[in-house]
């Protein structure tokens, strides 16, 4: 693999705020959507009481220990980190018209310990959670006094931070609100699609406005959008099954349409129509769209396979997404589809259909790993799902795709996103926590650590074609 990644790869993991900070009240912190569902992003919503607990209370209390985890991510080389702030730490209810300067100075110590080692902050604005109090008292994303509310948050952190971070992504997994509408858009989970594809607008918007003050206040700064990327294979050949891939591509591909191109594709039309769907847009707001992002980001951890005629099939389950499973293909100890061909397929259909730079900004392998008598990890599967994927990133590359950056999923363990589980493991550093919250949270390095460091210091070149 040598010489195919560029000199500047922004090498590195991702993390976001409530699977690893904890504290989730400390300093000021209000409670966000994710604090009320403790069973992860398809739980119930659960109202807090007094005493109570949950798993994500303390993660893996990165508030406390980030400096020995950034310590750690350094001595792998990284030269990006990719986590979010928790907007509850910035503005506790959503609403207020001060910031919390507690929230703010945690984040500068934040980035400061970065900077220290040379890693440079990949930030996300909205990683699935909200302040509840938005949900509460506006309805969230349904109520378009959100979008001014978000507006305000993006602006202080950009100019809180705008001489430390200079890569910005607006909403995680933009697209996962048609599967999941509170964590998405703080919506009831049964809400109808009018609503929903309402709230998606406001959101919509809102990262708009969020890229055109980026680019006003952040001076260098690039921001971009981020997109569950569940590419979609016909099943079959037959002409049907094609039609019915393009049409399930296209209801995440909307969103990237919008944040990309800056309107609305011809096709929704005819969607919206069909369905019953009715949004309210005004002139105003697709002016807005117009201030179109910098760079596509992507999660992949998958694909799945379209047929017209489901009935007939079992679904396979992402976290996300119910997909027909492909035949060819293995599937991980969660039943995701490993697929890293469909890594380089992804990144040639996104830059075939935007011409913009590309980042991958979540990629791994979620399994669980044996602690050996003597403390060490052997994860070989992890090892050979990221090496897998990468020779792909490569390959990608090598076509003529413009990638900025890899940054792998979990680099240290943390609490899945879908279940709220720390058994299912991402890291390439192993903490001590299992599902019932028992453990010494200390950091272990498993043998993925030492692969990954030798990935970075040859920029790619140890990376292995197997068969
Ligand atoms: C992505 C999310 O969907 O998948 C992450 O952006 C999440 O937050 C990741 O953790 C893996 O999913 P899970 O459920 O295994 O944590």
């Amino acid at each position: 693999m040598n010489g195919k990644f560029p000199q500047h790869f922004l090498w590195g993991g991702a993390v976001a705020a409530n699977q690893v900070e904890g504290a989730y009240q400390a300093d000021g912190k209000g409670l966000s959507t994710s604090d009320l569902q403790p069973q992860g992003i398809f739980g119930a919503i659960t109202p807090r009481t007094a005493g109570d607990s949950g798993i994500k209370d303390v993660a893996i209390d990165f508030y406390h220990r980030y400096p020995e985890d950034i310590a750690l991510f350094a001595e792998m080389g990284f030269k990006c980190l990719r986590t979010s702030i928790a907007w509850t730490r910035i503005f506790p209810q959503g609403d207020e018209e001060t910031p919390n300067e507690a929230g703010l100075a945690f984040y500068d110590r934040l980035f400061d310990e970065m900077a220290k080692y040379g890693i440079q902050p990949l930030i996300t604005l909205s990683h699935y959670e909200m302040p509840y109090g938005l949900v509460k008292h506006y309805g969230g994303w349904g109520d378009r006094r959100t979008i001014d509310f978000f507006e305000r948050y993006a602006r202080t952190v950009f100019e809180r931070y705008k001489h430390k971070v200079k890569h910005w992504l607006t909403f995680n997994e933009i697209n996962m609100s048609l599967h999941a509408p509170f964590t998405g858009v703080g919506l009831p989970q049964e809400s109808d699609k009018s609503a929903v594809y309402q709230a998606i607008h406001h959101q919509l918007v809102a990262s708009a406005r969020a890229v055109k003050a980026c680019h006003e206040i952040v001076p260098e700064g690039k921001i971009g959008n981020m997109l569950l990327g569940g590419i979609l294979y016909p099943l079959s050949c037959k002409p049907e099954d094609l039609l019915e891939t393009q049409r399930q591509n296209r209801d995440w591909l909307f969103f990237g349409d919008v944040q990309a191109r800056g309107y609305y594709p011809a096709y929704m039309q005819r969607f919206f129509r069909e369905n019953g769907i009715q949004v309210a847009i005004s002139e105003e707001d697709r002016q807005t769209l117009r201030e179109t992002i910098d760079f596509i980001s992507f999660s992949y951890y998958m694909s799945g396979c379209v047929t017209a005629d489901p009935a007939q099939y079992e679904t396979a389950r992402g976290n996300i997404l119910d997909m027909v499973p492909n035949p060819h293909l293995a599937s991980s100890e969660w039943g995701w589809q490993i697929d890293p061909l469909g890594l380089r397929y992804l990144l040639n259909v996104l830059y075939d259909r935007y011409q913009k730079p590309l980042f991958i900004v979540e990629n791994g392998l979620g399994a669980k790993d044996r602690v050996e008598a003597d403390g060490s990890i052997h994860d070989d599967y992890r090892i050979n799902y990221l090496n897998d994927h990468l020779v792909q990133v490569a390959e990608a590359i090598d076509d003529g795709v413009e990638v900025m950056g890899y940054t792998s999923w979990g680099p240290i363990d943390l609490v899945s996103a879908s279940k709220a589980e720390m058994s299912k493991r991402y890291g390439f550093i192993h903490v001590d926590r299992d599902d019932a919250g028992n453990g010494s949270l200390e950091r272990r390095r498993k043998k993925s650590f030492y692969w990954y460091r030798d990935v970075i210091h040859s920029n790619g070149a140890s990376l292995k074609t197997r068969s």
